[in-house]
C-alpha cells in the first residue's frame, strides 16, 4: 500500500473545501431565496441553520474522512461494513450532480464569449431557448449541440485533468488559482453593481425585513435547504477531502472558516445581484419584485439583460461575471467529481487514471445527454430530483445512522477534540441528533405532502 495522498498545506485543504462550497448555489440560488423569504428578516434562520446544522455536520463530516481516512463510501464501510451503502448512496448522487453541473459551466463559458459583442440581443430569452439551446421546439429533440458540445468538452477535459493529476498537484493547484481570482473578479463586479443608479433602491428590496416571514415553516425549511446545498453537505464531497489531511489538523476550526467564507460570499453575490436588479428595475420603471428571478433564468436571462444597459464596458462586466460563473462553477465540479473517482478507485483498487477513466467518462458521456436539442428538460427533471429528494432524505440517513444506529458521535466528538483548539461537546451532539434530524424530517415530511398529497 502506498501512502494516502495528502494536501501540500492546510491553506491548500480550506482553499479546495471552500472552492467546493462556492458554487452557482451562492450566485443564483442565495440571493433569490433570502429576498422571497423574508428579506432582512430571512437572516435569522439563516444563521440558525448555519449554527445548529450547516458548520456542526460539516466538523462531523471532516471528522470522519480525517479519521477514518477514506472516501465516503471506504470510510462508512470503516466505521461499519453495514453502513457501506450511505457512501455509495452520497456517491451516486454526486454522480448525477456532476453530469449536469458541467453543463451548466459550459454555458457560463459560451456566455462569456458572447458577452464582448453582446451577442443575446435585446430577446435573452429568445436567445438562450431557441438559439442557443434549439430547445422552443419541442418536436425537435434529439441531435447534439455544436455550441453546447464544444464548451462541456473543455469542461471536462479541464477537471479531469485536475483531477488526474491528483491532490496536491491537480486539485490544490486548480483551486490555489481559481478561488483567488474567482474572489477579486467578483468584488469588482459588486462593486461596480452597487454604484449603478438605482442600487440603492435593489439593496432596500433585499434587506428589508418581513419579520411575519419567522413565524412561517416554510422559512425555515428554505433556510436549512441553502445551508445544505451551498455547503456541499450529505454529497460526500467534504468527507473526501478531509480524508486528505495530514495526521494533525484543527478540524473544527477548518469548519468554521469554510462555514463562515461560503457564507460571505453569499452575503456578497446577495448585494452584487440586488444591487444590478435595483438598476434593472429603475431603468425599465417597475418595481425591483417584477425583476427579480433565480437559476437559469437569473444568470443567463435576466442578467443580459442588465448587461444590455450598462453605461459603460458592458461586454467586460459581462466578461467578468461569467468568468466568475465558470470559476465558482468548476471548483465545485472537482469537488463532485473527485468524491466517485476516489471512491471507485478504492473500492477497485484502481490507479487514479483508471479511476479516472471508469468514473469520470461515463459521467462526461453521459452528460451529453443535456447538449441535445430539448437537453434542458432532463437537466431540469435531475436538478429537481436531486435538490429535493436526494439531498435533504440523505442528510437524513446520514445523521440518524450516525447519531442513533451507530452511536458515533462521542468518538468522533474525541477525535475531533484532539486535534483542535475550539471542542465540541454536547451542544454539538444536540444539533447533530436532535435538532437537525427533526428539521430534515420535517422537510422530507414537507416534500411528501407538497409533491404526492
Ligand atoms: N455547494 C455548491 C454550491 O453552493 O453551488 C453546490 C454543490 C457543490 C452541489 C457540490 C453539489 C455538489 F456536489
Ligand atoms: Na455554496
Amino acid at each position: 500500500m502506498s501512502m494516502r495522498e495528502q494536501w501540500g498545506t492546510r491553506a491548500g485543504f480550506i482553499l479546495a473545501a471552500v472552492g467546493s462550497a462556492i458554487g452557482l448555489g451562492n450566485i443564483w440560488r442565495f440571493p433569490a431565496t433570502a429576498f422571497e423569504n423574508g428579506g432582512g428578516a430571512f437572516f435569522i434562520p439563516y444563521l440558525f441553520a448555519l449554527l445548529t446544522a450547516g458548520i456542526p455536520l460539516l466538523i462531523m463530516e471532516f471528522t470522519i474522512g480525517h479519521k477514518y481516512r477514506g472516501s465516503a463510501p471506504l470510510s462508512y464501510a470503516r466505521m461499519n461494513p453495514k453502513s457501506e451503502w450511505i457512501g455509495w448512496w452520497m456517491v451516486l448522487v454526486a454522480f448525477v450532480i456532476s453530469t449536469y453541473y458541467a453543463v451548466i459551466i459550459g454555458w457560463a463559458i459560451s456566455y462569456s464569449i458572447f458577452s464582448f459583442n453582446l451577442q443575446w440581443g435585446q430577446d435573452t430569452e429568445t436567445f438562450l431557448f431557441q438559439d442557443f439551446l434549439q430547445a422552443a421546439d419541442p418536436g425537435q429533440v434529439g441531435g447534439l449541440v455544436p455550441g453546447i458540445l464544444i464548451p462541456l468538452i473543455i469542461v471536462w477535459a479541464v477537471t479531469l485533468g485536475v483531477i488526474y493529476r491528483g491532490v496536491k498537484k491537480g486539485i490544490e493547484f486548480a483551486n490555489r488559482i481559481f478561488i483567488p481570482t474567482l474572489c477579486i473578479i467578483f468584488i469588482i463586479i459588486v462593486i461596480r453593481a452597487v454604484t449603478l443608479p438605482g442600487a440603492a433602491q435593489g439593496l432596500q428590496a433585499f434587506f428589508e425585513p418581513d419579520f411575519t416571514a419567522i413565524m412561517n415553516g416554510d422559512v425555515w425549511v428554505a433556510a436549512y435547504g441553502q445551508i445544505f446545498f451551498s455547503l456541499s453537505i450529505a454529497f460526500a464531497i467534504m468527507i473526501t477531502y478531509s480524508s486528505y489531511l495530514p495526521k494533525t489538523s484543527d478540524i473544527t476550526n477548518n469548519a468554521f472558516i469554510t462555514g463562515f467564507s461560503n457564507s460571505s460570499f453569499e452575503l456578497l453575490a446577495g448585494i452584487g445581484i440586488f444591487g444590478a436588479l435595483g438598476f434593472m428595475a429603475t431603468q425599465s420603471g417597475v418595481p425591483v419584485e417584477d425583476v427579480a428571478a433565480d437559476g437559469i433564468g437569473l444568470a443567463f436571462v435576466v442578467i443580459p439583460q442588465i448587461i444590455n444597459q450598462f453605461p459603460v464596458l458592458s461586454g467586460l462586466f459581462g466578461f467578468l461575471f461569467f468568468a466568475s460563473l465558470t470559476l465558482a462553477g468548476l471548483s465545485s465540479l472537482i469537488s463532485i467529481t473527485e468524491t466517485y473517482v476516489k471512491g471507485l478507485s478504492e473500492k477497485l483498487n484502481l490507479s487514479r487514471g483508471k479511476a479516472v477513466l471508469f468514473g469520470g467518462g461515463p459521467a462526461a458521456l453521459i452528460s451529453l445527454l443535456y447538449a441535445t436539442r430539448g437537453g434542458i428538460n432532463f437537466l431540469d427533471a435531475a436538478d429537481y430530483f436531486i435538490n429535493q429528494f436526494g439531498v435533504a432524505l440523505l442528510g437524513l440517513v446520514e445523521v440518524i445512522t450516525i447519531a442513533w444506529f451507530m452511536r458515533r458521535l462521542g468518538v468522533l466528538q474525541d477525535h475531533a477534540n484532539g486535534i483542535s483548539d475550539i471542542r465540541v461537546g454536547g451542544l454539538w451532539k444536540l444539533c447533530l441528533g436532535l435538532i437537525t434530524p427533526i428539521v430534515l424530517g420535517y422537510m422530507m415530511f414537507d416534500l411528501f405532502r407538497q409533491n404526492l398529497l
